[in-house]
Formats: C-alpha cells, structure tokens, sequence
C-alpha cells in the first residue's frame, strides 16, 4: 500500500484540514457570481500554511460550478502565457477564430504571435472580453489563479490590473485569485500597480486546530492498513503543531515506520524525530533564506529563550534600541516567522524554529550562514 501522506510544496493531502471557513467568502462569489468583492481574494501565509493546496480547492469549486480556470505562477511571461490559454478556451468553446491556430506565443513582450496577419491581431484585452462575455452567455466565469504573486513582474501586473478592471467595469465573470507571503504581499501591495487588489479580500492562513489534526490523522491511517492507537494519536496530532507542512511530514514518517502493521511508541518517536529534520532542511531554511541577515539574528536572539521574548530583550540582546527592535519585530511579524504574543510579547510562528536555530547556534552557526 503507498504512505497516503503527501509532504511535498502543492501536493493535495489526503485531508485538507481546518480549511472549512477560509473558502466561503470565495464560494459565495461564485455563486454569486460578476460583482461580487470574494472574486477577488488574496491568500497569505508563511511557507508550508497550505496557500498552493487551497488555490487548488478553490479552482476545483470554480470548475465544478461550470467556471473556466486558469492556473498560473507569476514568473515572467506571464501574460502571454494568459492570452495564449484563454485563446485556447474560446476555441475549446467554439469561438476560436475560425481556421487560426496560435502558433506561438512571444516571450518578454505581450503580444501573440499568430497565423493571422499582424493587423487581425487582437489585444489580449479583447481576447479576455470576448472569453468572459462568452462564459458569461453560459452563466459562469473566468477565475484566474496566480500563485506566488510577490514575483510578478510589476509590468505585467499593470496589464492585468487593467484588463481585470475593465471586465469588473462591464460586470462581467471575472475572478482572480493570487497567494504569497505575508511579507512580500504586504510590499507589493503597497506599490501603486497593486491599488486594485487593495480591495481583494485578503484571507491570512494560520496553523490549524490540533483537534482537527487528531481527527484528520485518524481518518488518514484508518484508510489503511496501520494501526494507531488513540493515545498515539494524541501525540503525533501535538508535535504538528497545527503546522500544515509538518501535518503531512509526521504523518508520512510515522506511517513508513510501521513495517509491522502498527505504530510503536519507539517508531512513532523516530518518525516524528525525521519529520522535524526534514522541515530543518526544507521549510526552515528556505523561510530564513528569505530573511535579512538582521532579521535572523533577531530570530537567533529570540531564539535564546524558552518561551515568547520580550522586545525590550531582544533590543538589549542586539545592543539596539527598542525602536530598532521594533522595526524588525513589525518586518518578521509581515513575513509571518513571528507573532504577536499579548503583551507585548513575541513567539515563533512556525513550529520547531526555535529548536533549529538553537541547535545551528550551538554548533557555531551565525546569522549569515544560516
Ligand atoms: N489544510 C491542510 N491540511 C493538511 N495538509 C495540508 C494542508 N494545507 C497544506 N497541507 C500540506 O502542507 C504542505 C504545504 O502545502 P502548500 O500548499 O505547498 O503550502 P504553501 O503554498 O503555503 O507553501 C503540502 O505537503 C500539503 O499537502
Ligand atoms: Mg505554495
């Protein structure tokens, strides 16, 4: 039988837990339909939240309603690529234009490069108007996911700013969807190409309920054959953490040590060991590696305590003040590696964190090798 845990960037879990409410803002624009302010939504949340998995609930909604959907990362190319799909589409719907094939899409610029002579070329505007109007005959849409939006090039941005606005303004079936960290969201959006997705519904995803996790856990192993006892379930379900990414590592790692047919205390110890140093060498270091060198040697400073960190600490620990303290307490809080603890204190955000940067600390590791 194969591990039916799936601890890799955007691959679907075998459950999708505690994700009940962060869709319906979203499912009821679909309903809803041209208009309505969810078809416009901005997923956040730190590396490993589940932003890509939900994206990709959320297409199947759309799709399962009669919507289009287009899928895309924003990497350069973007809107050709997006032309060259909806182009597609309005074939596929018997509105392509009749014996022209797209034969190949430009890079770097925006136009479509077709059969058809330069001067029947159409702008992808009326591409994309002609596409939703059609959908909008059949009473759906067009959504339009992009995932990673903080590395759109601002370019294209403007141009698809534009087109998007356009559709709205004819109250046509448009939504777009975007997900990225907190950080890199918050910056982009307050850029002046990013003022139409100020009024985007922004969905902040956070850990789930270790409740929700016993019970997802249990689901997943009665599926098959392992066995797992209540107890045992307790504790994997708590060394997650609630942690999305860190659900499907213990889950994945307990379940390939149970050669026997059944989860051991001793083999469920050992999974759960893997599983937190595969998140060190995967989610950890990448987070970090997104961080400025200051930015981790605040981590490290925090990391000095047992429990949540006072700012003042940490400033004193830096030898800074607290309003330097402070700039970089707000920068790692957008970046979503830290929270807000009451009281003017701050803990970690992702789980095991502390742990990893003691441990690299300890063995003589700084901040810029980190
Ligand atoms: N709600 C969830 N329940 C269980 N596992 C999840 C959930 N969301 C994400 N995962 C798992 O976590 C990992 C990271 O998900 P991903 O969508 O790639 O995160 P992000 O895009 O935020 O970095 C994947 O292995 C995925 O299967
Ligand atoms: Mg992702």
């Amino acid at each position: 039988m194969r591990n039916p845990f799936k601890p890799t960037a955007g691959a679907r879990p075998p459950l999708l837990v505690g994700r009940e409410d962060a869709l319906d803002g979203f499912k009821e624009a679909i309903n809803d339909g041209s208009g309505s302010p969810g078809l416009l939504t901005i997923f956040t949340g730190p590396r490993g939240v589940g932003k890509t998995v939900l994206l990709t609930a959320a297409e199947e909604f759309a799709q399962a309603q009669g919507w289009v959907v287009i899928s895309e990362t924003a990497t350069t190319g973007l809107i050709p690529r997006l032309t060259s799909s909806m182009i597609l589409r309005l074939e596929e719907l018997g509105n392509g234009p009749p014996g022209r094939r797209l034969t190949a899409v430009t890079a770097g610029g925006f136009g479509v490069t077709t059969q058809l002579a330069p001067a029947r070329q159409r702008p992808w505007r009326d591409i994309a108007t002609q596409l939703v109007t059609v959908l909008d005959g059949h009473g759906t849409g067009l959504l339009i996911t992009i995932d990673e939006i903080h590395a759109v090039n601002r370019e294209e941005l403007t141009e698809l700013a534009a087109v998007i606005q356009h559709l709205i303004r004819e109250d046509l079936p448009i939504g777009l969807l975007v997900a990225g960290i907190p950080k890199a969201v918050s910056d982009l959006l307050n850029e002046d190409v990013s003022t139409f997705l100020r009024r985007a519904d922004r969905v902040d995803l956070k850990d789930v309920a270790i409740r929700d996790v016993e019970v997802a856990l249990a689901a997943t192993f009665a599926d098959t054959d392992v066995t797992i006892t209540p107890s045992q379930l307790r504790y994997a379900a708590e060394a997650t953490g609630g942690y999305p990414f860190l659900i499907q590592l213990v889950g994945y790692h307990v379940w390939r040590r149970a050669v026997t047919g059944s989860v051991t205390d001793e083999s469920l110890a050992e999974g759960i060991d893997a599983a937190r140093r595969r998140l060190g060498s995967t989610v950890l270091q990448a987070s970090l590696a997104d961080l400025s060198q200051v930015d981790r040697t605040f981590l490290l400073k925090m990391a000095d305590d047992d429990g949540p960190s006072k700012v003042a600490d940490i400033a004193s620990r830096l030898g800074e003040n607290t309003k330097y303290a402070g700039v970089y307490r707000r920068r790692l809080i957008d970046a979503g590696v830290i929270v807000n603890a009451g009281r003017g204190l701050l803990d970690f955000s992702v789980p095991h964190l502390r742990q990893y940067l003691r441990e690299h600390a300890a063995s003589g590791i700084d901040s810029n090798t980190l």
